[in-house]
C-alpha cells in the first residue's frame, strides 16, 4: 500500500496544521473585537511566494466565522477584472453569494429575487466622463450596496470581514488605485457598518515612503510575515508526523529548519520530499534518510518553486541576478556591489533591481542592502548557470 504523505505543499496550511502567527493572529482577534463592537479596523499581509498568506487568510476566516461574522476571501482579480466597476461588481456579487449560501432554500429563493433587483447596476459608465467622477459615481454604488447588505445582515451577524488574497494584483494595471478605492469606500462606510477589510500580498505600498502612500498604511497597517522559528518547524513536523506515527530524529530537525531558513513553501517541500523517499520498512526520519533524498529536494524545488520565479524576470534582470549570485559571496548584497559585480552604473541598476524586488526574488534588508530571496534560490541560480 502506498504511504500516505502528511505533508503537501500545494495546498494552505488546515487550521488544525497551523503554526506560529501569534502576532498576527492577536492582532487580527483585536481589530475584529473592534469591528465587531462598531468600531472596524483593518490590515494587510505582506510576504513573498509560499510565505503563508493564504493559509493565514484562512485561519483569520475561522476565527471569524466563529465570532458569528460573515466572511469573504477572494482572489483572482487578474485577468478578470477590467476595471474598478467590475471590482466593485465581484465583491457585491460574492458577497450576496456567501450570504445566500448561508441561508434556508425557501429564503434564498425569496433573497435571489430581490437581490438581483436590487443590486443589478443601473449606472451608466460614460466612456466621457473625467476620471474623478467616473469613481465617485462607482464609490457611492459600493458604499450604498455595502450599506445595504450590512442593514439586512447586522441582527443575524456581529461583522462582515472581507479577505483580499493576491491583493497586490490590486495595485497593478487596470486596477491602478483601487486599493486607495476600497480605503475610501471602507472608510466611509465605518461609522454607519462593522465591515472589516484584511488584505495580504505582495504588497508594496509598506515600503514607499512617499506620502501619497502613507494614507494607505494608516488605514491597512501592514505585517510582514517572518519566517518561522526553530521551535516552529519541530513543533510542525512532529505534529504531522505524529499524525502518521512516523518519528524524527533531532539533528534530521536541525537540518531541515536551517536549508528552509524557515520557508514555509520550501519547508513543506522539503519535508514532502523527505517523507517520499521513506522506504516502506522505515518509520523514522534520520539524516541518513535526508541525505538520500537531497538530490531529489533540489531538482524538485528548482523544477516546482523557483523556476516559476524566474521565468518572468526579463533577460537583463536575469543576467544581472544571475550575476550577483555567482559573485557575491552570501545571500546579502548591497547596491554598490550589484554595481561591481555586473558593471552597470546607478542609472541602468536601478530600474533592474525594482524589478526583482516587485517580483520578489530579492528582499530589501534597508537602505542599499538586499537580499536573495532564499540561499537555495541563489544556488539554483549558480546551478542554472554551469549545468553539470
Ligand atoms: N502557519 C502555517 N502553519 C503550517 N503550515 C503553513 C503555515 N503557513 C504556510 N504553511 C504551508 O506553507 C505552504 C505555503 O503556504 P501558502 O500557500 O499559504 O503561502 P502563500 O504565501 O499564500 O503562497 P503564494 O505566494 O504562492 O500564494 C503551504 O504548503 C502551507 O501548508
Ligand atoms: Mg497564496
Amino acid at each position: 500500500m502506498i504511504r500516505y504523505n502528511p505533508f503537501n505543499p500545494q495546498t494552505p496550511a488546515r487550521p488544525d496544521f497551523f503554526v506560529g502567527r501569534e502576532p498576527e493572529i492577536l492582532e487580527f482577534e483585536k481589530n475584529l473585537s473592534q469591528t465587531m463592537h462598531g468600531s472596524p479596523m483593518n490590515m494587510s499581509i505582506s510576504g513573498n511566494r509560499g510565505t503563508g498568506k493564504t493559509s493565514i487568510l484562512i485561519k483569520f476566516e475561522n476565527i471569524a466565522k466563529n465570532n458569528n461574522c460573515l466572511t469573504l476571501r477572494i482572489s483572482n482579480y487578474e485577468g478578470n477584472l477590467k476595471n474598478i466597476l467590475e471590482l466593485t461588481n465581484y465583491i457585491s456579487s460574492n458577497l450576496k453569494r456567501e450570504l445566500l449560501s448561508r441561508r434556508s432554500v425557501e429564503l434564498k429563493q425569496k433573497l435571489e429575487q430581490e437581490w438581483t433587483e436590487t443590486l443589478t447596476p443601473y449606472i451608466v459608465w460614460r466612456e466621457s466622463a473625467p476620471v474623478k467622477e467616473q469613481e465617485d459615481i462607482v464609490q457611492d454604488l459600493l458604499r450604498d450596496r455595502l450599506l445595504k447588505l450590512w442593514d439586512e445582515i447586522k441582527t443575524e451577524y456581529c461583522a462582515c470581514v472581507i479577505l483580499f488574497d493576491e491583493a497586490e494584483s490590486l495595485e497593478r494595471d487596470n486596477l491602478v488605485g483601487a486599493l486607495t478605492f476600497l480605503r475610501e469606500v471602507f472608510q466611509r462606510i465605518s461609522t454607519d457598518s462593522n465591515y472589516m477589510v484584511v488584505l495580504a500580498g505582495k504588497l508594496n505600498f509598506p515600503d514607499q515612503m512617499s506620502e501619497s502612500f502613507s494614507p494607505l498604511n494608516r488605514f491597512f497597517p501592514c505585517f510582514r510575515l517572518k519566517p518561522f522559528s526553530k521551535d516552529e518547524i519541530r513543533q510542525y513536523l512532529v505534529k504531522k508526523l505524529d499524525s502518521v506515527n512516523v518519528g524524527i530524529d533531532e539533528d534530521a530537525i536541525t537540518y531541515i529548519a536551517e536549508k528552509s531558513e524557515g520557508h514555509p513553501y520550501v519547508l513543506v517541500a522539503m519535508s514532502y520530499l523527505i517523507f517520499d523517499s521513506m522506504n516502506d520498512d522505515e518509520d523514522h526520519i534520520s539524516m541518513d534518510l535526508i541525505i538520500r533524498s537531497r538530490p531529489k529536494i533540489k531538482s524538485r524545488l528548482a523544477e516546482d518553486f523557483f523556476k516559476p520565479m524566474y521565468h518572468p524576470l526579463t533577460p537583463k534582470a536575469k543576467e544581472i541576478i544571475t550575476l550577483i549570485a555567482i559573485k557575491s559571496p552570501s545571500q546579502d548584497f548591497s547596491f554598490a556591489q550589484s554595481l561591481e559585480y555586473t558593471h552597470k552604473s546607478k542609472n541602468i541598476m536601478s530600474p533592474y533591481i525594482q524589478e526583482l524586488l516587485r517580483k520578489g526574488v530579492i528582499d530589501k534588508l534597508e537602505r542599499g542592502k538586499y537580499q536573495i530571496f532564499h540561499s537555495l534560490f541563489r544556488e539554483f541560480l549558480i546551478d542554472n548557470k554551469n549545468p553539470r
